[in-house]
């Protein structure tokens, strides 16, 4: 045993004590004889003190530097008054080294570790991931995650949720991203596949009778990167039977509830959770995730302008359009150089074109102002709930168009003008996708959410009529504008599994390719299940108030889905590649 006690942990109750310690030199000062030396170990740092005159000590921590590895023992002693640190946990004292080791020296980091990192080039951070995660706030980070994994795990063991391991290699099953595949050496020319979700294996539990079932767990998608997706993931996955919607809704927002106060006191949640229909969703946020941290929600003033003879509000309505709009303080900007980069930003959204409406001093402004009659003026006020020193922005459309481009106009406004409070998480839930959506490139419906969601039990007579029009008991939980976890209600029966499979394109025999073992397990006793997966990096990532996933994984990959620290994907010698049945194309 090389320490005694940890660093970070030394108080003032400690002192006369005789102590070991070790850890890394965080920061070393020769004061000409007197060497202070700030020593990091997990638990934060403590000063040490090494008086000249102290024999070998002395000449050791001259030696030292930045990220050497040293232990020591010494007596930990009260700081005079005027030294106190009141910004450090252990600054009332400090150790006193009797005698000091370098158990390794070390190079100079080729990155500074005494800040937050956020400047430094990300590169060069995931190339030294062992050094930046030696910096305190991914250390917080790291221990934040294992902080909330357990409490999930204590919670879902409470709720009589068992942990079931399920394979990493399985078979390559269409559903929703490209599959990471690994080739068989054994059977040539055939591949297993990375799961992207142990979706389908958290079925077949229920099928085999686990009842409520949870893991932690990895799943690997190849598809385009962004701050909120990695390759490799983690989701806490779960699954349940004889549930419905609402049951599976009841123990994550249950979980989401219990666990925030305990992992980050500090942090404000809406209790219950809201519920928005899809369609409202998309309606007045313009998104499927919308962030609730603010309101500025879209309001549809088509009626008002159904009888204006301003053409630009007239046509559209007139082709079966849409106005919408949203209301923003004048703080927003509402000069003409202002107006334009608002109107690029809702055409980069799909819009032709913006409108505007500034109640001023000087009477109502905008561009919107001298196209109205008075009286469609003050009925918009009236709509708007508009008052003095109020930006309205009217999109006139496509009602999906005009919501979606005001929804990113939206979230600019909430940028700009820092509406979001920093420490509102706003859980909401999302309700009553559609099913499926048209895939304009394969000219065939696809699924929203997975293949194998529960269409609404009312739409299963248009299925195949109308597919455009079916709803599905699938939902999500969005917090601050982000997508925090999906799930559905299931299909347990077979004959409804292969009509969707039908609708998706897909002939009898190609399905049953592909989802035999769904289809068939179907047959032997499936019961009515259901469950939802939140991604636990998104989950920590809020939490913990940061920008992107890869400041809460330990080892990320960077954007073109590589670790820079393994130099990962890398080559295979021609062996092993005849091994495996693989020639490289150029
Ligand atoms: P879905 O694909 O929506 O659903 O994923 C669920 C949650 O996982 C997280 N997530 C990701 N996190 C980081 N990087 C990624 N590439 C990534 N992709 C997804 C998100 C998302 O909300 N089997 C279903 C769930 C179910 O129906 O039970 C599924 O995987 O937080």
């Amino acid at each position: 045993m090389l320490k005694t006690h940890n660093c970070g942990e030394l108080r003032l109750s400690h002192a006369g004590q005789e102590v070991s310690l070790a850890g890394w030199v965080h920061r070393r000062r020769d004061h000409g004889g007197l060497i202070f030396i700030d020593l990091r170990d997990r638990s934060g740092l403590v000063q040490i003190t090494v008086q000249p005159g102290r024999g070998e000590a002395h000449s050791v921590a001259e030696k030292a530097r930045g990220e050497f590895v040293l232990k020591l023992d010494g007596v930990v002693r009260p700081r005079p008054e005027n030294l106190v640190n009141p910004n450090l946990p252990t600054g009332e004292i400090e150790v006193l080294a009797d005698s000091i080791e370098i158990l390794n020296p070390a190079k100079a980091p080729p990155i500074p570790l005494d800040d937050d990192g956020y400047r430094t080039d990300e590169g060069q951070r995931l190339k030294y991931r062992y050094l930046d995660l030696r910096r305190a706030r991914l250390q917080e980070n790291i221990i934040l995650r294992h902080k909330t994994i357990k409490f999930i795990r204590d919670y879902l063991d409470r709720l009589g949720f068992l942990e079931i391991e399920t394979p990493m290699m399985i078979k390559s099953t269409p559903e929703g991203a490209r599959d990471y595949v690994v080739p068989s050496r054994l059977q040539p020319g055939r591949f297993f596949a990375l799961p992207q979700s142990p979706q389908q294996l958290k079925q077949l539990l229920m099928v085999a009778g686990y009842e409520r079932y949870f893991q932690i767990a990895r799943c690997m998608r190849d598809e385009d990167l962004r701050g909120d997706r990695q390759p490799e993931f983690t989701q806490l996955d779960l699954e349940m039977s004889f549930v419905d919607r609402d049951d599976v809704l009841a123990v994550v927002e249950g979980l989401v509830t219990a666990l925030i106060p305990v992992v980050t006191p500090h942090k404000r949640i809406f209790e219950p959770f809201p519920r928005l229909s899809y369609a409202e969703a998309m309606a007045r946020f313009g998104t499927d995730k919308p962030d609730l941290r603010f309101g500025m929600g879209i309001v549809d003033i088509t009626d008002t302008l159904r009888r204006s003879e301003a053409r630009v509000f007239a046509e559209p309505i007139a082709s079966g359009g849409t106005v919408r709009a949203i209301v923003a303080p004048s703080s927003a900007g509402s000069s003409r150089k202002e107006v334009d980069t608002m109107t690029d930003l809702v055409k980069a959204a799909g819009a032709k074109a913006m409108a505007t409406l500034a109640w001023t001093a000087e009477g109502v402004k905008g561009t919107a102002a001298k196209l109205l009659k008075d009286s469609e003026v003050s009925e918009i006020v009236r709509r708007l709930e508009a008052k003095q020193g109020d930006l309205a922005c009217m999109v006139a459309g496509r009602a999906d168009v005009a919501s979606k481009a005001l929804g990113a106009l939206r979230l600019d406004f909430r940028d700009r003008l820092n509406l979001a409070p920093p420490d509102l998480l706003a859980f909401a839930w999302v309700i009553d996708f559609p099913m499926f959506e048209w895939d304009e490139e394969e000219k065939h419906w696809s699924f929203i959410h997975h293949p194998f969601t529960m269409p609404k039990q009312e739409h299963l007579d248009i299925l195949e009529t109308d597919p455009g029009a079916v709803l599905s008991d699938a939902y999500d939980l969005v917090c601050n504008g982000y997508e925090l976890s999906s799930g559905s209600i299931r299909i347990h029966r077979r004959d409804i599994q292969a009509r969707i499979f039908r609708s998706l394109g897909y002939s009898d025999e190609e399905a049953y390719r592909r989802f035999g073992h769904m289809l068939d397990a179907f047959e032997y006793g499936a019961p009515p299940h259901g469950g939802m997966a939140p991604g636990i990096d998104r989950l920590i990532m809020l939490l913990a108030d940061e920008p992107n996933i890869r400041e809460v994984i330990a080892f990320p990959k960077t954007a073109s889905a590589a670790d820079l620290m393994f130099d990962a994907p890398s080559e295979l010698d021609p062996k092993h590649l005849r091994e495996l049945h693989l020639q490289i194309l150029e």
